[in-house]
């Protein structure tokens, strides 16, 4: 159920014949000079505005790049059927002279959506499971209904850990039943970490404009860390989960998984927000500024934050590594850019917060699992399993198909015989709450910080056990040339500070390469 950087799929991996494939590193459209590999949603708006681009001609590129690439990197399950009829309409829309000037900046952009977020249409929503192939939704997801009136493209459907790796204990973390296993686009033999590790790859080999993920603890930072892409997890009730398969009604949050900061602010300022089929939105949605996030993508957003760096226990998996000698160079960045960095912090209770089984986030979830699945799939109109007994029995029935020995369903087993909140769940809850007030909150408020910067993804589940944002910019490339991010964290609600901090960051270093030609 959690995203691991060391990850158990090493010994997985498949064995991919690589054979050196297009063409796409720059694709000259009209004889124009306008290049769509890498290009952000203000650039692609700029060449839509200049008459250089279409969406019907990116919506191909993409097209022509998944057929491509996607029999390697397996990172896309679906595309849409109709996503080349929906671009031709958002062409339409921007040539009427009434409709032009009321467009956003999504328009017409195409979307990948990870395959747990509803789409009423003829995309499935599986969880990367043959389990959930062929149920039929009420309707869009929340974050999709807006997605879709802001005239994007909805593109496809994304690979992920099968239902989020909370089946078992064992399952490779960039592995679906659906989708086989899939492949980092940076490093053959490095992991692209997961849950979302679809939408990362597809975003990072430039085989769509802009994704969106969902974590329930590491499940966005963790792939956009490890396939060079920006990831945002909201503060959890920031983005509305309704018409999500859930996990954990606790911890989930949706996010953007894009190439750079602005992008995924766009796509941010578009998808948070009141929805009153998600409770958790009520009070969230307090933190929304007015305005959106946009007024946050400031040169000069590091200047007099103070940052806080925890060594001990997060950078441990980084003892050696090239990555850290490159952080230290970035440290000095911020602190050139006007930020104070406040060294070797500690975080009180660290080594049982990091530990699901001690902090009692294993024994929560195990019993929010049951319920919140339960709940989504009495809700669909139509669908092959209605509750977590029938998953287990599907996986029992279908031994080939979701490869039920070798992948197991232990975590899925022990789910089912919860019986709800009970005692022992909500001190596990009350736990966490604990340990977040006396750990991650004491050290941000003792030291009046803005927010804490670390290197890769260790910090998440601190950040994902007490409902905070993080927000994780490429950083650079180990010895191996496998991609790291940096991870800015923060207290509920300080999207906005850790959009300046971000952006700043980014258009500073500009640490983002794209992957190795042969994915190009
Ligand atoms: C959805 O799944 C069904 C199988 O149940 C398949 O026939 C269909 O092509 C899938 N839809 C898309 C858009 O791939
Ligand atoms: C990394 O280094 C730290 C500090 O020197 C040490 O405490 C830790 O055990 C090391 N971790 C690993 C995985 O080697
Ligand atoms: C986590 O805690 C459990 C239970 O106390 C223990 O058995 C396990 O070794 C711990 N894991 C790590 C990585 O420390
Ligand atoms: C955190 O650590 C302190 C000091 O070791 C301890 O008294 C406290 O019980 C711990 N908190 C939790 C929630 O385990």
């Amino acid at each position: 159920m959690k995203a691991k950087r060391s990850s158990t799929c090493l010994g997985f991996a498949t064995v991919v014949v690589k054979v050196i494939i297009l063409t796409g590193l720059v694709k000259e459209i009209n004889g124009s000079d306008f290049r769509i590999s890498e290009a952000t949603i203000d650039e692609i708006q700029r060449a839509f505005a200049e008459r250089k681009l279409t969406s019907t001609q990116l919506v191909d590129f993409y097209l022509e790049r998944i057929s491509s690439l996607n029999p390697i990197l397996r990172s896309v399950l679906e595309v849409n059927p109709d996503a080349r009829s929906h671009a031709k309409e958002a062409d339409r829309e921007r040539t009427d002279p009434v409709l032009a000037p009321s467009l956003g900046p999504l328009h017409g952009i195409p979307v990948l959506l990870k395959d747990s977020i509803n789409t009423k249409d003829k995309l499935n929503t599986s969880a990367g499971s043959f389990a959930l192939l062929g149920s039929k939704v009420p309707r869009d997801a929340h974050v999709v209904g807006k997605l879709r009136r802001a005239g994007t493209v909805i593109l496809g459907k994304a690979s992920l850990t099968e239902w989020y790796g909370s089946r078992s204990l064992i399952m490779p973390s960039n592995w679906c039943a659906r989708g086989g296993y899939a492949q980092n686009p940076y490093v053959d033999s490095g992991t692209p970490c997961g849950s979302s590790f679809g939408s990362a790859i597809s975003v990072a080999a430039n085989m769509v404009s802009v994704s969106l993920g969902t974590e329930t603890d590491g499940s966005i930072i963790c792939p956009a860390d490890q396939n060079s892409v920006v990831g945002i997890k909201p503060t959890v009730g920031l983005t509305s989960r309704a018409g999500v398969i859930p996990l954990s009604p606790r911890q989930d949050s949706i996010g953007p998984i894009c190439r750079t900061v602005s992008d995924a602010v766009h796509v941010l300022d578009v998808i948070a927000g009141y929805d009153p089929r998600d409770e958790a939105t009520h009070s969230a949605s307090k933190y929304i500024p007015e305005g959106g996030y946009r007024q946050f993508l400031k040169k000069e957003g590091l200047k007099g934050k103070r940052l806080g760096v925890v060594r001990n226990p997060f950078f441990n998996s980084y003892n050696g590594s090239l990555a850290i000698f490159i952080f230290e160079h970035h440290l000095n960045t911020m602190r050139a850019r006007g930020a104070t960095v406040v060294d070797d912090l500690e975080i009180p209770n660290i080594s049982i917060i990091q530990n699901a089984s001690q902090s009692g986030e294993m024994t929560a979830i195990a019993a929010e699992l049951k319920l919140s699945i339960n709940k989504y799939l009495k809700q669909l109109i139509s669908s092959p399993v209605k509750s977590l007994a029938d998953i287990i029995q599907f996986n029992i029935d279908h031994p080939d198909l979701e490869k039920t020995k070798e992948i197991g369903q232990d975590l899925f087993i022990g789910s089912e015989m919860t019986k709800g909140i009970g005692e022992e769940e909500k001190g596990a809850i009350k736990k966490m709450e604990e340990l977040s007030a006396e750990g991650f909150e004491k050290i941000m408020r003792d030291n009046e910080l803005d927010g804490l910067v670390t290197l890769g993804s260790d910090a998440a589940t601190m950040l994902a056990i007490g409902g905070y944002p993080g927000m994780t910019v490429p950083g650079g490339y180990d010895q191996s040339g496998m991609p790291f991010g940096i991870l800015f964290g923060g207290l509920r609600g300080s999207e906005p500070k850790l959009i300046e901090m971000a952006f700043d960051f980014e258009q500073s270093t500009k640490a983002r390469k794209p992957p190795p030609p042969h994915y190009m």
